[in-house]
This record gives structure tokens, sequence and C-alpha cells, in this order.
């Protein structure tokens, strides 16, 4: 962001917190409790949503050399991201052209040609047909150029591989993330690496999980044993870029900047940034790290949840500072991920027809009405 937004966003949360109060929505909501529970609605979701918008499916550092790849699941289908002898990356179907088998096996690794396992049809590592057993006997008439491996489209940028999952549909990152890229360049994500990484699966439908993070409401609460005492209670702002949301969440440790040179002010000293990339990346940029979160549905009620520490490329060795700093995100993450489940299971209980979010709660609005633009345009 530029030093003008910076610097607004400080005095904002400065004069809210020197006024007593917080950052207020016009109204208080209502979020009907089946948009959490039901089948139908999740498949409307799944459809109008994740098989629809481009996610950022890899960070470049998964990929960073000639032959990497990494197996991806983009929206429901099998995926491998790879990078291939020129530097270019590709998302391929991990399907093969001839009967459908699932051509790569590993979740990670580096090679530069692929071989079926069934039949031996082998595929370049930017999808070409390359050799096929008996081609000219068994297929006369086709010709392997025509049968490379599907392909989705997609582009390297901001430090992510980013996949449409739409084969018919263009990639153009700059409508995609809607006024966000100064911000996205600023934070340097493509001179960063993965220090530490894991995947679990959520009982809680993904937008819980959201939800869970963009407010400050629960902090002192919640968090009173891990990070809530560092944070201002029920202190955060929150902009729209598009379906996109940027959150900031101050410490404590920011009120004592008026005291201080504003030249010298620096937000990310004394707040944690969220970005809410929709639908399913959320950046948690703390001081010298960034998390990506990753949300994937996978029905109604259960999430694929991964957490990546990313680290500064330069500082990448001191794997104990940020194993520190991952466990910290984790446990923490953890304390609001328990809470999610345990929402989803009051969910169906009919004691609630609607959850609540109140005025301070504005980015839950926010994000919600957004889901339903998708669904109803
Ligand atoms: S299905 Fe892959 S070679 Fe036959
Ligand atoms: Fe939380």
């Amino acid at each position: 962001m530029d030093r003008k937004t910076e610097l607004d966003l400080i005095d904002e949360l400065l004069a809210l917190k020197s006024a007593k109060t917080a950052f207020l929505d016009e109204d208080v909501r209502h979020n009907p409790m089946d948009h959490y529970t039901s089948p139908v609605r999740f498949e409307h979701e799944r459809e109008r949503i994740f098989r629809t918008l481009p996610v950022a499916a890899a960070h470049s550092s998964e990929i960073s050399g000639p032959g990497d790849f990494v197996r991806r699941d983009i929206a429901g289908s099998p995926a491998i991201i790879t990078r291939d002898k020129n530097g270019q990356p590709h998302a391929l179907f991990n399907v093969c052209r001839h009967r459908g088998a699932r051509l790569v096996q590993d979740e990670k690794g580096c090679k530069h040609r692929f071989t079926c396992p069934y039949h031996a049809w082998t595929y370049a590592n930017s999808g070409e047909l390359l050799a096929a057993p008996h081609f000219a006997q068994g297929f006369p008439g086709l010709d392997k150029s025509d049968i490379g491996l599907a392909r989705l489209p997609c582009a390297e940028r901001f430090g992510f591989v980013w996949v449409s999952p739409r084969q018919d549909a263009g990639l153009d990152l700059d409508v995609l993330l809607d006024g966000l890229t100064p911000d996205l360049e600023a934070l340097k994500l493509d001179d960063m690496v993965i220090a530490a990484q894991e995947t679990n699966v959520r009982q809680a439908n993904w937008k819980i999980l959201i939800e869970g993070g963009i407010e400050a409401y629960h902090f002192r609460v919640a968090h009173r044993h891990t990070i809530g005492p560092h944070f201002e209670d029920n202190l955060s702002s929150y902009r729209s870029f598009g379906p996109h949301l940027r959150s900031v969440l101050p410490r404590t440790s920011m009120s004592k900047l008026s005291e201080t040179n504003r030249e010298d002010w620096c937000l990310r000293d004394h707040a944690n940034i969220l970005y809410t990339l929709f639908p399913s990346s959320q950046l948690l940029v703390m001081q010298d790290h960034i998390v990506w979160i990753k949300t994937e549905p996978v029905s109604a009620d259960a999430t694929r949840v991964t957490l990546a520490t990313l680290a500064p490329r330069a500082q990448a060795d001191e794997t104990a500072h940020w194993h520190r700093n991952h466990v910290i995100t984790s446990t923490t993450l953890a304390e609001d991920f328990v809470i999610g489940e345990g929402i989803q299971a009051g969910a169906p209980s009919g004691a609630n027809r609607h959850v609540l979010f109140g005025r301070f709660e504005g980015a839950l609005g926010t994000f919600n009405r957004t889901v339903e633009g998708y669904l109803d345009p």
C-alpha cells in the first residue's frame, strides 16, 4: 500500500481508540443458518464461486526450478502445477488423454516428463504428448499434437501461480484483484519461501472459518491465553476491493505511536493486516512474515485448511524462528477453528434461525453479501 494509505489507516484506528469507539457498520445484520448447512446451497456456491473464480493454487517457491511440480485439487478437479524448462508454469489436468488414468501419483517432485502408469503414454511437463507405445498401429488417424494434457488458464504473479478452474475462461489478474495489486506488489511475496506448512480438514462450513478471522470482537475472549492481550479490544477496520477485503487488526502498541515521530510510523509493526482474497486465500501479514491461509471447501460442513508460513528468502535458514512463529499462528487459528466446528455442530439444531453480526462485525456482513452476489448476480 502507498504511504498515505498506511498513515490514513493508522490515523483512523488511533482516532477510534481515543474516541473509545469501534469501526461500525450501519446496522446489525442477520445471516440465515441454512447458508452454513444446506447441501443444495453448498453445491450452488461450489458451482458459482469455486468452479468459476481463479485461485492462488501454489506459491511460486513450491515449483522454484524447471521440472518442479505439485499436485493440486482445483475446485474438485485433479491437476498438476508444473514449471517447464523455460521457467513457464502450467496448470494441467492430472488425467491421461488415453483412458483417463491418474498420470502423476506423487504429491510433488521434479520431472521433465510424466509417464502414465497404465499404458505408458508419456507427456512433457508442458503438457504435450511425446510418446505412446504402438501408437501408429492402435490409433491411426490420431495426431499426438492434438492430445496433449488438457490445461487450465494459469498466470504467475505476486509470488503465486493463479489458476482458473474454467478451461474456457481468461485470467486477467489486474481485473481479478480489483485494486489490490499495489498492496500485493509491496508485500514482495515473490521473494519469500514456505518455511512451514500444515493441512487439516475442519468440520465447519468454509464461510464460518473465514468469518472467524475478520473481526476483533473475539480477540480478548477466544484468544485470551494466546495473542488476545497483545491486541486492542474489539478494534479493527476493513476496506473492500471488489470481492476482496483488507482488514487491519491493531496491536496495543499502536496507541503509543501518537507520542512518536509520524515519519517513523509503520503499520505492519503495530497491526496484523489480513487480506481476504475471495474466495479461498487469506494473507495474514505480520511484522516479518506472512501466513497464507488456503480454505478449500469439501462439503457444506467440512473444509480443508492449509496454513503456510512464508518467510523472506534471505532469512529462510532461520528455521527455528519460523517454526516458532508457525506454531503460534497454528495454535491461535486452531482456537478459532475449534469454535467454528462448535458453531457448525449447533447449526442444524434449530436454536438459531440466523447468526447475528454486530455493527463492529461489518466485514462479516460484507463478505456474505459478496457470496450472495455470486449466487444471484
Ligand atoms: S490411460 Fe494412460 S496410457 Fe492408458
Ligand atoms: Fe481469531
